[in-house]
């Protein structure tokens, strides 16, 4: 018998809808799911361009106005791929609703904004996540499993880098990206996927020291109200040491992110360009074997491997979405689904922090973000 059907709608055309349409296309295809996505709507501002990706993608249909995706019934899950200054407008009309939505990273472009699109969907009673995809890459999905089962022992240092050259340029014309009340900060759009991973795998974090800078202040003629660079050092909840970095300026460092743990027994580095491994210092070894090995992160194993090919053939970035929302789907209607909005929320007070202490210059708590505002169980 044909698995029941479940309405997608997507919120936006760019990079992000088209990798989460390739998503909801092959995770079918690499799993058994019991609900296959249909891709119902798209929407977009631009016809032109809405109706060529809608084509592109395999859209049944498109629209001008987000707000046509609400109306439809046979629109399930609402999936917002449009800037982080959109995302809470969209998620909380899309939960009054009664639609199951799935927000872009991050949540936000400020705490308040984050914690009401939190507040909206808990309210309306309706499963939300954020994409976070990059926790349902296997290398770093099992990274997580191995902490959870004592590969290292407790975590003293946490050290997690993202190097980008997408700003080096300073003929790149004016965008959302460079628009702070838009685009969020560097912070937030590299640093939330950080902050989440780190967070996943070693708990919260409960206070922070930063710097940032911007090396290029004004593009078409217009401020740039973003961070080209920042960098943390936090304390975890747990005493754990922290040292965060995101940057969209380092040259010829296209998407290059590292995650280190270092427990009181062992250490593990995942290292994005090298996404399939997972290297692993275990300090149970005998002293001839000292030094760091290398797990192939495709074993079946290991999380996600059976969904994908043997052993030795590797997976990509798209394969990050296909887990991701192939998760979802997996959990859809009862859930629950992660991470879900709370804890985008909760990665975004992180962020603010960061950008408080910046440009205060001084350790900045997170429960100062999160007080009076604060985050409802
Ligand atoms: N998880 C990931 O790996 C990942 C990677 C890239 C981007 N993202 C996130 O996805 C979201 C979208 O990024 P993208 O790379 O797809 O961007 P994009 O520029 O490729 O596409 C953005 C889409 O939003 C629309 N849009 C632009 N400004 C708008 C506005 N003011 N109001 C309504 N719609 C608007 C555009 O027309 C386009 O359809 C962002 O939140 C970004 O941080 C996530």
């Amino acid at each position: 018998m044909a698995a029941p059907e479940v309405g997608i709608g997507i919120v936006g055309y760019g990079m992000m809808a088209k990798a989460h349409s390739y998503a909801y296309t092959v995770a079918p295809v690499m799993r058994t799911l019991r609900h296959r996505p249909r891709l119902r709507m798209i929407s977009g501002r631009d016809k032109e361009k809405v109706s060529r990706a809608a084509a592109a993608y395999g859209f049944e249909s498109w629209t001008a106005s987000w707000r046509d995706l609400l109306d439809r019934r046979d629109v399930d899950i609402v999936d917002i791929c449009t800037p982080p200054g959109t995302h809470a407008e969209i998620a909380s009309a899309a939960a009054v609703a009664g639609k199951a939505v799935i927000c872009e990273k991050p949540l936000a472009v400020s705490f308040a904004q984050a914690d009401s699109a939190a507040e909206a969907v808990r309210q309306a009673g309706v499963l939300n996540a954020v994409g976070f995809n990059y926790r349902r890459l296997p290398a770093v999905s099992l990274m997580k499993r191995m902490i959870d089962d004592g590969a290292v022992g407790a975590v003293r240092l946490v050290r997690a880098v993202w190097l980008s050259d997408e700003f080096v340029d300073p003929s790149i014309p004016f965008d959302w990206r460079f628009d702070r009340s838009m685009g969020a900060t560097t912070i937030a759009d590299l640093g939330s996927h950080l902050i989440d991973m780190a967070t996943w795998m070693a708990g919260g974090i409960a206070e922070v020291s930063a710097q940032s800078a911007t090396f290029v202040r004004r593009r078409s003629n217009q401020d740039v109200t973003v961070d080209d660079a920042s960098s943390a050092l936090v304390r975890f909840e747990t005493g754990a040491l922290g040292v965060f970095e995101m940057a969209r300026v380092a040259v010829r460092r296209p998407c290059d992110f590292t995650i280190e743990v270092n427990g009181d027994r062992g250490t593990l580095v995942f290292e994005y360009p090298r996404l399939n491994e997972l290297r692993f210092g275990d300090g149970a070894d005998r002293p001839g074997l000292y030094g760091m090995r290398t797990i192939r992160a495709e074993h079946e194993s290991h999380p996600y491997a059976r969904n994908w090919w043997p052993v030795g053939q590797g997976v990509g970035y798209g394969a990050s979405f296909v887990n991701h929302l192939g998760a979802l789907l997996e959990r859809y209607p009862e859930g629950p689904w992660e991470p879900d909005f709370a804890q985008g929320a909760a990665v975004q007070a992180v962020c603010e922090a960061i950008e408080r202490s910046a440009a205060e210059r001084r350790w900045v708590r997170v429960s100062e973000i999160t007080a009076g505002v604060g985050i409802r169980p």
